[in-house]
């Protein structure tokens, strides 16, 4: 068994696998929205607390159900998200590391993203990889479990972060992503049309800043605001964005499979368009279970197996953090 560790934002997560055919045997997450809904966004202090308080607590119900002795080693996220919050897990994992004897494995989060789709099952490569999460927006093609390249990125906002700064502006709490399509879902009028970034530009790169003004300049200049049919209107520009460069890219790509990841891959409305544009340009779109989108240990734990296999551990004093993502190029 691997346990596997995840605490890069504001999510503690614990989860044990089974390395021969990856069975989640145990996961549990502990969730600090309602702590930061108030704040409109994640305070950073306030999550560190928290996993202090959140991972023992998961791993306390670990012990009741398993036994620790059987862990062959310890998959833990150390890069990218906030550094107060990694270290939290850093921290437990190098604790469990030399009180069981057992190596560490360091996970890159937005790889841990991408085994989201092959949780309990086997990988598939050459892939290609639309991730949306709350700190990135990003295209990877991977070649196999240690070649990533990133095609497109973003050149300011995520896309799920545009989705907590559109919710914040309209003071309907955090995280923005799922409220925000909520809103959208109960929008009967229609009627404004925000700009759809790059729309113009060949280019593949993401860009959420102008949108996001957009939609300030319009909440700030309405009186009567209909805050579904604005919630509607700034999806519809954001999905339409992801779609336009998702076109492009897919139509010059020799790569069958298309996997959707990260904690924003949930929104429905952008699933059934990417849908839509994989079969035009027929390609076989993956998606992570709906539970498993957002931040969890499972597939950190899922992603340690395949480095488990390489033996590709990592020492108690090279283990560190990184705000930033170090491995893809
Ligand atoms: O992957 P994740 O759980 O954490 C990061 O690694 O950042 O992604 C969280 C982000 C948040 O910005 C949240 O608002 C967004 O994903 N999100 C959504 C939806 N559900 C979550 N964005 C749009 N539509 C959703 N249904
Ligand atoms: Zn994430």
């Amino acid at each position: 068994m691997i346990l596997s560790i995840e605490s890069s934002c504001d999510d503690s997560s614990i989860a044990l696998s089974k390395i021969s055919d990856y069975e989640i045997l145990f996961h549990k997450k502990i969730s600090q929205d309602s702590e930061h809904s108030v704040y409109g966004g994640v305070v950073p202090e306030i999550a560190s607390r928290l996993h202090i308080i959140a991972l023992p607590k998961i791993l306390d119900s670990l012990k009741k159900e398993f036994d620790l002795k059987k862990i062959k080693a310890i998959a833990i996220t150390n890069e990218p998200g906030l550094s107060v919050s990694l270290i939290e897990g850093v921290m437990m994992a190098k604790a469990l590391s030399l009180s069981l004897n057992i190596p560490l494995i360091a996970i890159n989060h937005l790889k841990g993203h991408i085994y989201s789709l092959f949780l309990e099952s086997s990988s598939i490569f050459p892939l290609s990889i639309l991730l949306l999460s709350g700190g990135h927006s990003l295209i990877l093609e991977a070649k196999n479990h240690n070649n990533i390249k990133i095609i497109a990125s973003t050149l300011d906002d995520s896309f799920g972060e545009a989705f907590d700064k559109v919710a914040k502006m309209l003071s309907l709490g955090y995280p923005g992503g799922p409220i925000v399509e909520q809103y959208a879902l109960n929008a009967k009028q229609k009627n404004i049309a925000f700009p759809v970034p790059l729309k113009d530009s060949k280019a593949l790169s993401f860009s959420f800043s102008g949108l996001k003004n957009a939609v300030r300049l319009y909440i700030d200049s309405t009186a009567n605001l209909d805050k579904n049919e604005v919630c509607y209107a700034f999806q519809n520009s954001a999905i339409k964005h992801i779609t336009q460069k998702c076109k492009i890219y897919l139509k010059n790509s020799t790569i069958k499979h298309f996997g959707i990841v990260g904690g924003a891959s949930a929104n429905k409305a952008l699933r059934l368009k990417l849908e839509s544009i994989c079969k035009e340009f027929n390609k076989e779109i993956l998606f992570a279970p709906l539970e498993f989108c957002s931040d969890n240990a499972a597939m950190i734990g899922r992603c340690g197996i395949e480095d488990y296999k390489n033996n590709d551990f990592i020492s108690q004093d090279k283990l560190d953090i990184s705000p930033r993502s170090r491995i893809f190029k």
